[in-house]
């Protein structure tokens, strides 16, 4: 995973390849981790419902997938659907999560070429069998690959993830004493995982929904205007580029841009 690498699906020649090779690969982030918003004021846009704009979020699931694991990028977390997200129509609900699973089945080759592991973070056991099926069955069959885990948010709560950690903490009996930040966040979905180091926003929204509260302690937010289903490799790089720019300080002084602390 290497500039060739990302060069290899970038037209020559291109905007998108000019930005690749700016890219420093010694300071790339560990963890991207993704807020996709806006497919439906994409669908809106074109006087179409709202669904429409979810369809055709899937291409930018695959840029940033297929992007992201190129560039050599350790983790990538994409947030598909929040627990508050059950608020919407229920067609609306039922085809996400329809598209879901026909993502899964047409992209599970492309994840097993790619050596990408799936993996889900959530409260699984509130979505349907057959959903739940189909996510088991894509993390069974890439368990053992061992280039970028791909995190996919799904029923997935910043708040709740926090609560779950604290009740299995108590159902371990752990004591006071022993307890800090380390600790607990073995408790969290992403244990073992890197903190995420650049979050992007799509949409423009300024906010973070409820996503990853705890690991985003110290992440570099990049928000940009484009809407989801707009979003594209050349998006990813600029985000990258962007991250690159920063002074990461943790608190303390001058600080350049790297990966964990
Ligand atoms: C993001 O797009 C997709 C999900 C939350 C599942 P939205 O559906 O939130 O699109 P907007 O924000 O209404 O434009
Ligand atoms: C955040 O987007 C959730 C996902 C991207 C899955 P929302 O569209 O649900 O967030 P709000 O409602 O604008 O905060
Ligand atoms: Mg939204």
């Amino acid at each position: 995973m290497s500039l060739d690498q990302i060069l290899a699906v970038l037209p020559s020649g291109s905007a998108e390849e000019a930005l690749a090779r700016q890219i420093d690969f010694d300071r790339l982030p560990a963890h991207v981790a993704v807020i996709m918003d806006g497919n439906g004021r994409w669908a809106a846009q074109r006087h179409l419902p709202r669904v429409e704009g979810h369809r055709a979020g899937i291409e930018s699931v695959r840029e940033v997938v297929e992007g992201s694991a190129r560039l050599g990028i350790q983790v990538l977390t994409l947030y598909a659907f929040s627990v508050e997200n059950w608020k919407r129509p229920a067609t609306e609900v039922s085809t996400l999560m329809g598209l879901l699973k026909r993502y899964l089945r047409s992209e599970l080759n492309t994840l097993l070429r790619n050596d990408i592991r799936f993996h889900v973070i959530g409260r699984q056991e509130e979505l349907a069998g057959d959903v739940r099926r189909e996510l088991a069955d894509a993390e069974a069959k890439t368990a053992a690959n061992a280039g970028m885990l791909f995190n996919i948010a799904l029923n997935y709560g910043g708040r709740a993830e926090i609560v779950e950690a604290a009740k299995k903490l108590i159902a371990e009996g752990a004591d006071a004493e022993s307890l800090d930040e380390q600790r607990f966040s073995q408790f969290l979905y992403t244990a073992g995982q890197p903190d995420p180091d650049l979050l992007i926003r799509t949409s423009g929204e300024m906010r973070v929904s409820n996503f990853l509260l705890w690991q985003i302690a110290y992440a570099e937010i990049w928000v940009t205007d484009t809407l989801w289903p707009d979003f594209r490799k050349r998006h990813l790089l600029e985000a990258i580029l962007a991250y690159q720019k920063r002074e990461r300080r943790y608190g303390g002084i001058k600080h350049p841009a790297v990966a964990g602390r």
